[in-house]
């Protein structure tokens, strides 16, 4: 992981500062970059405007993203049918700040606190609420358990979903630093750019973020120099 984050981190330095300006804007609130854990939460009435229901099969049919993550995902669902076969469903996309406290206080009540917080985020925590991230199953497997990851189409998705802006978010060996178990099922939309880099370099998003913040830093500091 170490050497992966030096040639990220090299990579970025050698970014113009109009770009680097650029990632700066993608990293706040409203931008497809906005980092959102247990350290960094939403407001309780925090949710985005541009919601819209994508047009792929859903479980349930009032499910929303953000619009450049619905059209992504749209495109997604459409490439893993025309070039791999699979039918993907969209399970669950944005949550507000309410319906998240519902799901994870149900979940504390079903599996006990320590089992809960590794798979669903306290309200406030979740990208759900930022619009930008979809929890995906197949005809089969509506379950959202691990059994999709081990399927041809969520391997498919693994390799293939960074294409269209999205990346894995949790993965079992970041537990650690996400907080989370495994969700192969968890889709986070970031955007293509930064999408195929998360997925080459092999990180969680809370590196990316950091290194992308740190390379800003060294370049207005040498600047200022
Ligand atoms: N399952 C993810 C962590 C969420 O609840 O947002
Ligand atoms: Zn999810």
């Amino acid at each position: 992981m170490a050497a992966r984050l030096i040639a990220l981190f090299l990579a970025l330095m050698s970014l113009g500062q109009g770009t680097l300006n650029r990632y700066e804007t993608e990293m706040s609130l409203g931008g497809n970059l906005f980092l959102v854990n247990r350290d960094f939460v939403l407001a309780s009435n925090y949710k985005p405007e541009d919601l819209v229901v994508p047009d792929v099969r859903l479980t349930y049919p009032d499910t929303t993203m953000r619009k450049e993550a619905a059209e992504a995902l749209e495109n997604m669902f459409v490439a893993a049918k025309e070039e791999a076969g699979y039918t993907l469903i969209g399970v669950s996309g944005f949550r507000s700040y309410g319906q998240q406290a519902s799901i994870y206080e149900r979940k504390i009540q079903n599996a006990g606190k320590k089992q809960a917080m590794l798979l669903v985020a306290p309200p406030g925590a979740s990208e759900h609420q930022l619009g930008l991230a979809m929890d995906l199953g197949t005809p089969q497997n509506q379950k959202l358990n691990e059994a999709f990851g081990d399927t041809q189409a969520g391997a498919w998705v693994r390799e293939n979903c960074h294409r269209f802006g999205f990346i894995i978010r949790y993965k079992e060996e970041w537990t650690e630093i996400t907080g989370y178990a495994d969700e192969p099922w968890h889709v986070r939309y970031v955007g293509a750019e930064h999408a195929k880099r998360i997925y080459e370099m092999d990180i969680p998003l809370e590196y990316y973020v950091e290194m992308l913040r740190q390379a800003q830093y060294e370049q207005l500091t040498n600047e200022e120099r």
